[in-house]
């Protein structure tokens, strides 16, 4: 078959290896790192990727050739965990954050997630639209083009069904694709103080089966924490999107362990999120039950903790993660995946293998993408990202910058 187009001389081509399942334990060791090698395209899906000149079969006087000498490429980055649609923003919690104000206090004192409910509520769709569509755009340049992102800063229904109909409609819009997720459990609004089993019952009764028949969400996820959703509370959601037809997810072991993990395995969650402070056990039930710890390094930074996830001792137990910014206004106000990325390996001593494979295959498989994205095997989406380094090292450890060149998504080159 003839290329559309065949990107050329790169010096390192990352290619993660689709094993049919998440790379679990010493496999996220694996992955297969080719050097001077060329990509082709044809139709926007990868036709052949290898080594040294591209076998003159790929070619005919139609084929474009694009040379990427001294370059570094790896799948499209794909950014498994966001709250991306949200009014305002929370500077005016910084101060209190640097004084050591804990972030569940800001919580409990209606700030924190609250405080963005009100901007949130107060955001018409078009500004809502227009603000994720920067962020998404933030991320495409920094080399991310499949990103999962939730609801949850509504609360109400009319708030929640604006934010996923925002996702739903930028996911036609914007280049990235999107996956949305319904978090109408992120928090305990303000009307419903004290009285979060009937909130519960307003998620399950009401707000579940219309963000199903509407179609407007694929997974559904629950904040599991200390003063917001107990563990019983937590698989209640759960259990009740689950026989509505959801996938799941859960925010568990973020700030303190009260269960979230359990909650997963019992649910059947396709991945568990944070786990900053999960046990041994809770460990050990994951890599059991193949649940992918999601994993947000940069809210841990952000929040000015020392409890990373024990990213390490998770593959060492044989669990498959996944690395991810959780964009957000308040635990984690970045877009820059290269930065959680960079975090992966400065604070938790992944290998720049792990590293990527955290991001490319394992990645796809969080958000139920692995048939089309996230590995360079042929007959998947062509999204590429390219980086201004000649290896995979040095992308990893010059950091806090945008080190992207270019950007393909289904073959077009969409970021230069
Ligand atoms: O994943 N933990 C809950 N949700 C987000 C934070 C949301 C916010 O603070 O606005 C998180 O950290
Ligand atoms: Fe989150």
């Amino acid at each position: 078959m003839i290329a559309d187009k065949i990107l050329v001389n790169f010096q390192q081509i990352f290619c993660p290896i689709d094993m049919g399942h998440p790379l679990r334990g010493a496999d996220m060791n694996e992955a297969t790192i080719i050097e001077k090698g060329y990509i082709a395209i044809k139709d926007g899906k990868i036709l052949a990727v290898g080594q040294g000149k591209p076998d003159k079969k790929f070619m005919n006087a139609n084929t474009e050739i694009i040379d990427y000498t001294g370059k570094f490429a790896t799948p499209g980055l794909i950014d498994c965990h966001t709250h991306l649609v949200y009014g305002g923003s929370r500077e005016s919690e910084f101060a209190q954050k640097l004084n050591g104000v804990p972030y569940l206090d800001i919580l409990a004192a209606g700030g924190g997630i609250l405080n963005t409910v009100k901007s949130t509520r107060a955001a018409s769709f078009e500004k809502l639209h227009k603000k994720t569509a920067g962020l998404l755009d933030e991320m495409l340049i920094h080399g991310v083009t499949t990103v999962e992102a939730k609801s949850g800063y509504g609360l109400d229904w009319q708030t929640e069904q604006r934010q996923l109909q925002v996702l739903k409609e930028l996911n036609k819009d914007h280049i990235i694709d999107i996956t949305a997720t319904f978090m109408g459990a992120h928090a305990i609004p303000v009307e419903y103080k004290d009285q979060s089993e009937e909130f519960i019952d307003l998620i399950i009764e009401e707000m579940l089966p219309e963000v199903k028949k509407e179609n407007l969400a694929e997974f559904c996820d629950v904040f599991c924490e200390t003063g917001v959703f107990t563990a019983e509370q937590s698989k209640r959601v759960l259990q009740a999107a689950k026989e509505l037809g959801f996938k799941l997810r859960i925010h568990a072991d973020e700030i303190d362990e009260i269960g979230g993990t359990s909650v997963a395995t019992e649910v059947g969650a396709t991945s568990a999120e944070h786990l900053m402070v999960i046990s041994e056990k809770g460990i050990e039930q994951l890599s059991k039950a193949n649940i992918i710890g999601n994993l947000l390094p940069g809210t841990t930074f952000s929040l000015m903790e020392s409890t990373y996830a024990p990213a390490k001792k998770m593959i060492e137990k044989g669990m498959a993660i996944t690395l991810t910014t959780d964009c957000n206004p308040g635990s984690c106000p970045t877009a820059n995946l290269q930065f959680i990325m960079q975090l992966g390996c400065l604070m938790q001593q992944l290998t720049p293998t792990q590293v990527y494979n955290a991001v490319t295959i394992n990645a796809a498989y969080s958000v139920c993408r692995n048939k089309t994205v996230g590995s360079f095997d042929v007959g998947k989406n062509a999204d590429i990202t390219i980086f201004n380094a000649s290896n995979i090292d040095y992308t990893l450890y010059f950091f806090a910058t945008n080190l992207v060149n270019e950007v393909y998504k289904n073959g077009e080159l969409v970021v230069q």
